[in-house]
């Protein structure tokens, strides 16, 4: 999608969306009138182990018609997370995942020969050119070569009572999940992480990396980067040593939207704005040690608006909700996303 003329560009994205619930956030969605919409994953609910019913699940989405009506208009990329990928929480053990990756392929009309349909996961990387500058798109697979999840089974038994508990004191929430810091743990498998090393010494002036759960996020006790420390510190360090300037991330999953940051010594602050749900609301506060921003906790859909006017540039990050409605915007120059030159 070159835009060799302009030097802005608008991209919204978003996440988990129930096909069996209405859908009218599309509609404004629509009226921000974005050049792309990245679906990052929870773009349905299959939460199954049957192929009949993965099937069916795939119907059901095809079947939401402003969602649809949508896609047909407005350039789109997609990724999975765990619910469309197969079930609640799943990784590389689930069972599905080889038919699922076609499915996902034909679903996201990805040719016969593309390299999505046999590599180890849905991850891509996509080129925009806007006036003569680079925006590079990395869209991840977090699920086909992730390791099982370590959790507190304390935790996981006292759910309902931890829900009332919550919701009857207002006070934060934490979920039963633990960080894993055994080198075996695994979120990106080996052949994605050589990709990816590829793709960070490519030049570019920003660099949006598709993440379906959370990047810069601590402490939610739910799915995130944070469960493996040890991956998390991998990426950093792989930033730092192709001293990849631009990278901003985008992520999901969690029914709000917020703004995190992950603190780089040497580097910059690498930014993740959170947008869930598109029909999703987690109405419970979450803690979470690197939140930079309100949280919001009602429909929602994010939008980047990249200006890239020579010799500097900018980004807003913005959460809007399922009215239209700003609820937290912030301006990054691109300056401020740049290791200093040694
Ligand atoms: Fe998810």
């Amino acid at each position: 999608m070159p835009r060799p003329d302009a030097h802005k560009l608008r991209i919204a994205f978003g996440s988990c969306a129930r096909q069996n619930k209405p859908q009218p956030i599309w509609a404004e969605i629509s009226a921000a009138k974005p050049d792309l919409f990245l679906f990052l994953g929870d773009n349905f609910y299959a939460d199954t182990h049957s192929e009949a019913v993965l099937r069916r699940r795939y119907a059901e989405f095809r079947s939401v018609r402003a969602l649809q009506q949508f896609r047909q208009q407005t350039p789109h990329l997609a990724i999975w997370d765990d619910h469309d990928f197969g079930d609640d929480d799943a990784g590389g053990d689930y069972e599905l995942k080889n038919l699922n990756q076609q499915l996902f392929c034909d679903e996201w009309a990805e040719p016969a020969d593309s390299p999505r349909r046999t590599r180890q996961g849905i991850y891509a990387d996509y080129r925009i050119n806007v006036g003569g500058r680079s925006v590079q798109i990395l869209m991840l697979d977090l699920r086909f070569n992730r390791t099982p999840l370590r959790a507190d089974p304390a935790q996981q038994q006292g759910y309902a009572a931890m829900v009332k508990q919550a919701k009857d004191s207002g006070q934060p929430m934490t979920g039963w999940y633990v960080p894993n810091p055994d080198p075996q743990a695994r979120l990106l498998g080996e052949e994605q992480w050589a990709w990816l090393t590829q793709r960070l010494a490519e030049p570019a002036d920003l660099r949006l990396i598709g993440s379906s759960v959370q990047f810069a996020a601590d402490g939610s006790g739910w799915e995130g980067w944070a469960n493996f420390p040890l991956e998390r510190e991998r990426l950093v360090q792989l930033i730092k040593t192709q001293r990849a300037n631009g990278v901003v991330f985008l992520s999901g999953d969690m029914h709000y939207g917020e703004l995190s940051s992950w603190p780089v010594d040497g580097g910059y602050p690498l930014w993740d704005i959170t947008s869930s749900g598109l029909t999703e609301v987690w109405d419970i506060p979450t803690p979470n040690r690197q939140r930079a921003s309100v949280v919001v906790a009602e429909t929602n859909f994010g939008l980047l608006d990249i200006d890239l006017t020579e010799g500097g540039g900018s980004l807003t990050l913005s959460i809007l909700n399922g009215a239209g409605h700003m609820r937290l915007s912030k301006t990054l120059a691109l300056d401020n996303l740049k290791f200093k030159p040694v």
